[in-house]
């Protein structure tokens, strides 16, 4: 039996099996597919570890919600972390499980949804969840947003990278990705060129900063970090990136300008880190 085959029935259930289906079905194939082929994937990609990473610390007991094949989750653990995994697909799961035992690293993993947590109050220093949030159903998310505070200890924090709505209010195609293709109208993430041969699509909904505010409000955490990734190359043509003198400066501006407004609430993707108050 499945975690959601006694799910009560509804549209967010839907929705949560459509996303487990499709992530059973790449999982073999996902870490090829990310990140895309443009001119600033690699960047963006290490921008997004170098924030995950100088978030966390060895011996701190860290939870990565949709930790999918550990592409977080195996750096948090070689860094000395004690990771645990949380992932509503076995078969990504099983990825990950396999990346750990062949370095000789542990970790506890979970088949499970982030709106029902399996875990007890205060069990975890740090709560990581990277682009899997814009996967969860609109009615769902202060649910999770409020499993995040219960679990978390007093003082410890929520670590996230999500996409960016306020950047896709202006530009309603996917900047950067090259197979897993974010369409902003229907609010799909489609998989295309799978090795199956088949298109796939699970819902996705992306998150502005305001929401980002409002929701970790709602659940008594407060933002302290809000940065833009890509926060001027998203804005750019590849033809201009493609000119080393220009992506050379590009980076160096974004390095420094990721973090000061309004250019942080502009990047492709926001990066997030919120904290729940000691007491
Ligand atoms: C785009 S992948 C990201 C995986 C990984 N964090 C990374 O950055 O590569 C999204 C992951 O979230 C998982 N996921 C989606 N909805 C979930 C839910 N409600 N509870 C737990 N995991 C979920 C999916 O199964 C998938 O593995």
């Amino acid at each position: 039996m499945t975690i959601l085959e006694n799910a009560p029935t509804g549209l967010a259930e839907e929705q949560k099996v459509a996303v487990r289906s499709v992530y059973q079905e790449v999982a073999a194939e996902y870490d090829e597919r990310i990140p895309g082929s443009g001119p600033t994937d690699e960047g963006f990609t290490q921008a997004e570890r170098d924030f995950v990473l100088s978030k966390v610390r060895a011996g701190q007991k860290v939870l990565d919600m949709g930790c999918g094949t550990g592409r977080f989750t195996v750096p948090m653990a070689e860094a000395g972390v004690q990771v645990t995994g949380l992932d509503i697909s076995r078969a990504m799961l099983d990825v990950t499980e396999a990346k750990l035992s062949a370095r000789g690293l542990s970790g506890d993993l979970y088949e499970g949804d982030m709106a029902h947590l399996p875990f007890e109050d205060n069990s975890f220093d740090v709560v990581t969840s990277m682009l899997a949030l814009m996967h969860i159903p609109l009615e769902d998310r202060e649910a999770v947003f409020a499993e995040v505070a219960r679990v978390l200890r007093p003082g410890g924090r929520l670590v996230i990278g999500v996409k960016n709505g306020l950047f896709e209010q202006f530009f309603k195609g996917d900047r950067f990705a090259a197979v897993d293709i974010t369409d902003v109208e229907a609010k799909q993430l489609l998989f295309t060129k799978t090795r199956g041969g088949k298109d796939l699509t699970a819902p996705w909904y992306s998150f502005t900063p305001q929401d980002l505010n409002a929701l970790c409000a709602a659940s008594g955490m407060t933002v302290t970090h809000l940065r833009g990734n890509s926060t001027i190359s998203a804005w750019l043509a590849d033809e201009v990136l493609q000119d080393n003198g220009v992506a050379g400066v590009v980076r160096a501006l974004e390095k420094n300008l990721g973090d000061v407004p309004p250019f942080n609430h502009l990047g492709y993707h926001i990066l997030v880190e919120a904290v729940k108050p000691r007491r």
